[in-house]
């Protein structure tokens, strides 16, 4: 049985990983509308992969026999100016969730809650590829995004993303 200030803070993780694939599909509805196809569809899988992690985290206090409450999920209020704007955005909320994981962690390690800690250690390492994707993506951009060709190419590049699902992530 898990603590319950750790089911809690799982439980509310659940609804940030929603809002976080709300926010991405509102980061793809921004390059859609600006005719970057390719950034569109980047967001798009990105969205798909928060989507899991919700999943992953419903399943796992489920399996531990925990009533999942769902909250309302935020709605996304950004409104952007440039083409970069999204992925500064992205960069920030990714850094936000990694101090939220973190949290739960630190949490978890002073419960001696070792299971729960196993369950996120696939969470720290995620969280630090999508921080390093996040900030690659800022990088890119500011190099060869401002030039018509460049941003040709780098739309086509992330028009090429694959969604692999992460279902079977961690180990419950
Ligand atoms: Fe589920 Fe992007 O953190």
């Amino acid at each position: 049985m898990l603590q319950k200030k750790i089911a809690t803070m799982i439980n509310n993780q659940v609804n940030k990983e929603l809002y976080s694939a709300y926010l991405y599909l509102d980061f793809a509805n921004y390059y859609a509308a600006e005719g970057l196809d390719g950034f569109a569809h980047w967001y798009e899988v990105q969205a798909q992969e928060e989507r899991d992690h919700a999943m992953m985290m419903r399943r796992y206090l489920i399996d531990n026999g925990l009533r999942v409450i769902f909250d309302e999920i935020e709605k996304p209020v950004k409104v952007f100016e440039n083409t970069i704007d999204p992925l500064k955005a992205g960069y920030e909320h990714e850094q936000y969730v990694t101090a939220l994981i973190n949290d739960i962690y630190a949490e978890a390690f002073s419960a001696k809650d070792f299971k729960t800690m196993q369950f996120l250690d696939w969470f720290i390492k995620e969280q630090g590829e999508e921080e390093k994707n996040a900030e690659d993506m800022i990088k890119k951009m500011e190099l060869y995004g401002y030039d018509a060709k460049g941003l040709y190419s780098l739309n086509q590049e992330l028009a090429a993303r694959v969604y692999t699902p992460s279902a079977t992530g961690p180990a419950m």
